[in-house]
């Protein structure tokens, strides 16, 4: 028997019990001849005892241990000395006096601190190298229970509200409508390609038709995007689809699940149901279309303003079609560098500003280069709407609006963490701020390409009385499209869709202005699949990294994966990607071509 006990499980109530304990080591500490080692297990530690002073197998034993190699002990539990014990530990009472030591392995010096605070200070790419020393952090550790925990929460509740999972293929057909996919060459058919699933999405409306009624689904996804801190190329989504429900439904079911799931794992209990932002209105007020709620600095439009203003920049995008003035008063902001109001200029600039306006309040002036052009209307409409004082700090942006919006919406978080660096601004990572954002456009018009694309996807249904619209102004069309968002990250996102084939064919060839033979070829099946008595439905998909991410408190979602890629795609412990043999693509029919 390796052990009789985990590292976590002794007390004083043990002391006498004659016991087996497996582990790592810890940590080593000679205390006059005497060695204390710290034993390790994944439920916790247990301070073990060895006197190698007549036992010279154990004496040579010790000489080779190092920390992190893996040992199993026999001895018997005992009191420690009064004044050493340790309180933060369950077992800080006892130790064990060993009378045996097996060194199942030696370990090497590992190649960095596998504390908490020493792995935190280590660069990425050296933790992803080594995963599996970097899994054996307390934190790394607790988060992969965590998300376990999670999982299990979030299938009991489906499970119990008579859910059913249903597995979906990976291998899927080319969808090029998504984002960009990994194909996979076909062996047997030469020239013919997979594309690994973005999602189950067309899978699950299918099993609607086949009458599964409530499906879910942990699946996981492929995604050939920029990786980003919320973004790999392969994750996982708590994927949902009932047949016979509306959005309320969906709204109901879902904050059900949070509600359970923050309880299960942390034990706190949110507020639901969840407020509900119109697009538009995230988009006025906060300037993206995934607010973070935790804190104000709201944006104002100023439009009407300045429409007749002297400051020309202003009254020509105020008046030109489309165009709208916004700002937003970082409130307290006044003493921002001159570094970092260049660097918001330049983020403004990344996202096509012409420029970042800004007014400092300071000595009770406006310093500004831009104030010589208002008017006093102006300066006291400003006043009024922003609450301007002493201090504060006013950013404006002038163009089309979403992109005044999305601009301003940008440097409304970069100046909340610089509030926040201040001492200014509070921002707390459990100050759990849900709503569902709804009411987006079904379409969005591609200028590049001078035509529609389905804002969340082709197979959303419209908002019931705008579908009329459909053929004379599509972009005023709401799409009954639904997204969670929690503290400034979107969590999940969903809609009712389409069910009669007519209303789908509809929408791929005469909005979407998709050739009838390609709607043929990649959604026929679908489209007579929907023939055969397709039921209303909707559903949604979480991004469960996303989830567990804020669930354990870290930003990026690569602390909640165990296997995660860099931000580069790769995988630095087993080193992927790699080349093939010539041998592998020619059964594969696939011929390389070697950038210039
Ligand atoms: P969508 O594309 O919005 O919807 O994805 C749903 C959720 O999945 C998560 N997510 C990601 N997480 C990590 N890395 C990625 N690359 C990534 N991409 C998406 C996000 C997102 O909110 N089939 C639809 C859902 C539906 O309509 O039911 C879909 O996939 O948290
Ligand atoms: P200019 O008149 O071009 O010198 O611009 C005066 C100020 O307005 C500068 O601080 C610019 O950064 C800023 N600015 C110029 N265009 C815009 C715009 N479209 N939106 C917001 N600020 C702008």
């Amino acid at each position: 028997m390796h052990r009789s006990h985990h590292c976590a499980q002794l007390s004083s109530a043990d002391l006498g019990v004659s016991v087996s304990l497996a582990g790592w080591v810890d940590t080593i500490r000679d205390q006059g001849g005497i060695i204390f080692v710290d034993l390790r297990d994944r439920e916790g530690v247990t301070q073990i005892k060895l006197e190698p002073h007549d036992n010279a197998t154990l004496g040579e034993q010790l000489k080779q241990l190092k920390t992190e190699s893996v040992i199993g002990i026999t001895g018997k539990v005992t009191r420690r000395p009064a004044g050493t014990e340790n309180k933060s530990l369950p077992t800080g009472e006892i130790e064990i006096e060993a009378a045996s030591l097996e060194i199942h392995n030696l370990a090497d010096t590992p190649p960095f601190p596998l504390d908490d605070a020493g792995g935190d200070k280590v660069n990425e790419d050296l933790r992803l190298t080594y995963r599996y020393l970097d899994l054996r952090r307390p934190k790394m550790r607790k988060n992969l229970f965590v998300r376990h925990r999670a999982s299990k929460s979030i299938r009991d509740y489906f499970d119990s509200a008579g859910f059913i999972e249903v597995e979906t293929p990976a291998l899927f057909k080319s969808t090029p409508e998504g984002a960009r996919e990994y194909l996979v060459p076909s062996r047997i058919h030469p020239g013919q390609f997979y594309a690994l699933s973005q999602s189950p999405q067309q899978f699950k409306q299918i099993l609607m038709v086949a009458g599964v009624e409530k499906y879910f689904q942990i699946a996981r996804c492929f995604r050939d995007e920029d990786l980003r801190a919320d973004r790999q190329m392969e994750f996982t989504q708590v994927d949902v689809e009932a047949s016979f429900v509306t959005r309320e439904d969906i709204y109901a079911l879902f904050e059900g699940m949070l509600k359970k799931l923050w309880k299960d794992v942390l034990g706190t209990d949110i507020t639901t149901p969840f407020q509900r932002l119109p697009f538009a209105d995230a988009m006025n007020r906060f300037g993206v279309d995934k607010p973070d709620l935790r804190f104000g600095l709201e944006l104002s439009d100023f439009t009407e303003l300045f429409k007749t203003s002297g400051f020309k920049v202003f009254a020509s995008a105020a008046t030109s079609n489309g165009g709208a003035v916004k700002a937003f008063n970082a409130k307290g902001l006044a003493d921002l560098t001159q570094g970092e109001l260049k660097s918001l200029e330049e983020i403004a600039k990344s996202l096509g500003a012409k420029g970042l306006a800004f007014i400092k309040i300071e000595g009770g002036e406006w310093k500004s280069p831009i104030v010589k052009f208002f008017s006093e209307a102006e300066k006291a409409a400003l006043t009024a709407q922003l609450g301007l004082a002493e201090g504060d700090m006013v950013f404006f942006a002038a163009a089309p609006w979403e992109k005044a919006c999305a601009i301003l919406g940008r440097i409304r978080l970069e100046a909340a963490a610089l509030l926040q660096k201040r001492g200014k601004l509070t921002i707390r990572h459990d100050d759990w701020k849900f709503l569902w954002v709804v009411d987006f456009p079904l379409m969005s018009h591609d200028e590049a390409e001078n035509r529609y694309v389905a804002t969340h996807h082709p197979f959303t249904a419209p908002v019931a009385e705008d579908a009329a619209l459909l053929d004379t102004n599509p972009k005023a069309v709401r799409g009954q499209h639904y997204d969670v968002v929690l503290n400034g990250m979107e969590l999940g996102g969903g809609s009712i869709r389409i069910h009669q084939p007519s209303l789908q064919k509809k929408v791929f060839e005469d909005v979407l202005k998709i050739p009838a033979d390609v709607v043929e070829s990649r959604f026929g099946y679908m489209l007579k699949a929907f023939t055969y008595g397709a039921p209303p439905h909707g559903g949604i998909a979480f991004g469960l990294d996303r989830m567990c991410a804020l669930l354990c408190g870290t930003t990026s979602i690569r602390d909640v994966i165990a296997f995660p890629k860099t931000q580069k795609g790769q995988d630095l412990m087993a080193q992927s990607p790699t080349p093939v043999t010539a041998k592998q693509l020619k059964e594969l029919h696939i011929q390389t071509v070697m950038p210039e």
